[in-house]
């Protein structure tokens, strides 16, 4: 696993002077303390995703060469085409590796690991890397405070091999339900309202959200995925060593967590130093937290986001055997 954080950090206490909040509110709705922020503008998010898949690939002692294949999970690529894993794999030096981009939003590092995970199963690829990079703070309104006091950069790597052993991903869900009266999205940038001054005027580039209702979807939906997941395998919450949650409201986190009859000892979470870094939330959990995993540890993952897309990971840990 590798991980890359910008330096800047950008407290509650620095949003408190930018829009109309305070660091009460943001703590007691959200769980968040602090985010960090990709300040450099010569940089975005395959340099995060470079620097996480460097330290991956490090850590498992591989060499950039001998990387099969790469998936960058992402909605803030660094432009919409080329994908931002084409930059990656040059910046890598994967020079045998081809790669592609994924759009899921919140549940895009799911989608991605469900995927690279098929590939390895199929025989055909060894060595996958999945990467969750998102630079949140150029597509957030720093005017809107229903918004902005949510998002930081952030990304994170995880290198996909055979394990050889019963260990590993063992099972996936996903879910997509494309809504049309859409609750959370980025409205202009694309093909049916490309930039334009109006767009740029209206913000129509940065995040909207109606948080109340995507809060309402997203707490049934995490919750239920990760029980559907549960079921499936006949687990109840003494099985689940951990629950590896994505970080968008610390509130969801518990709720989901209750469902699954845990004790907040089990849960990951760290919304507090990061906020919700979209696709990199999960690996940066996994990293934070890979001291502590033992081999054979019960994992579930679980993500909701935009979309609207839900899914859950079940697997036991492969590594400090
Ligand atoms: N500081 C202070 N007050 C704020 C505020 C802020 N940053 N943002 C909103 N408010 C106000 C609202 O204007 C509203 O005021 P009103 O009651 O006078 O109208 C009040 O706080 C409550 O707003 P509401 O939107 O109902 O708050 P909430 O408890 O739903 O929390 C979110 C807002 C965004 C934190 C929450 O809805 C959320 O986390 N949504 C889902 C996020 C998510 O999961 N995204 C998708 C997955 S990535």
């Amino acid at each position: 696993m590798g991980h890359y954080i910008p330096d800047h950090v950008l407290s509650n206490a620095d949003l408190e002077k930018m829009v109309d909040t305070n660091d009460e509110w943001i703590r007691t709705r959200t769980g968040i303390r602090e985010r960090r922020i990709l300040k450099d503008p010569d940089k975005a998010t395959a340099f995060m995703a470079v620097e996480a898949a460097r330290e991956a690939l490090q850590s498992a002692n591989i060499e950039a060469a001998d990387v099969d294949a790469i998936i960058v999970a992402t909605v803030t690529p660094d432009y919409l085409f080329p994908a931002t894993a084409a930059l990656v794999q040059k910046r890598l030096g994967a020079e045998n590796a081809f790669g592609f981009d994924l759009s899921a939003a919140c549940s895009g590092f799911l989608y991605a690991l469900s995927t690279g995970t098929m590939m390895v199963e199929s025989g055909r690829y060894e060595k996958v890397l999945v990467i969750g990079a998102d630079t949140m703070s150029s597509i957030t309104d720093y005017t809107d405070r229903a918004t902005c006091i949510l998002f930081g950069d952030a990304a994170g790597a995880v290198l996909l091999e055979p394990t050889g052993d019963e260990t590993g991903i063992i099972d996936f869900v996903n879910h997509t339900d494309g809504d049309l009266d859409c609750h959370l999205y980025q409205r202009a940038g694309g093909s049916l309202h490309p930039a334009s001054e109006e767009t740029v005027k209206n913000r129509d580039h940065c995040v909207y959200q109606d948080g109340r209702v995507v809060f309402k979807k997203a707490t049934e939906g995490m919750a239920d995925v990760s029980l559907e997941i549960m079921n499936k395998h006949n687990l109840n919450g003494d099985d689940v060593a951990w629950l590896v949650p994505h970080q968008a409201n610390k509130r969801i986190i518990d709720a989901t967590a209750r469902r699954m009859g845990l004790s907040d000892e089990k849960v990951m979470i760290n919304i507090d130093k990061y906020g919700n870094t979209t696709a990199a939330t999960i690996p940066l959990c996994l990293y934070d937290w890979k001291d502590q995993l033992q081999y054979g540890d019960k994992l579930v993952l679980s993500a909701f986001g935009g979309g609207y897309t839900w899914g859950a990971v079940y697997m036991t840990w492969s590594l400090n055997r």
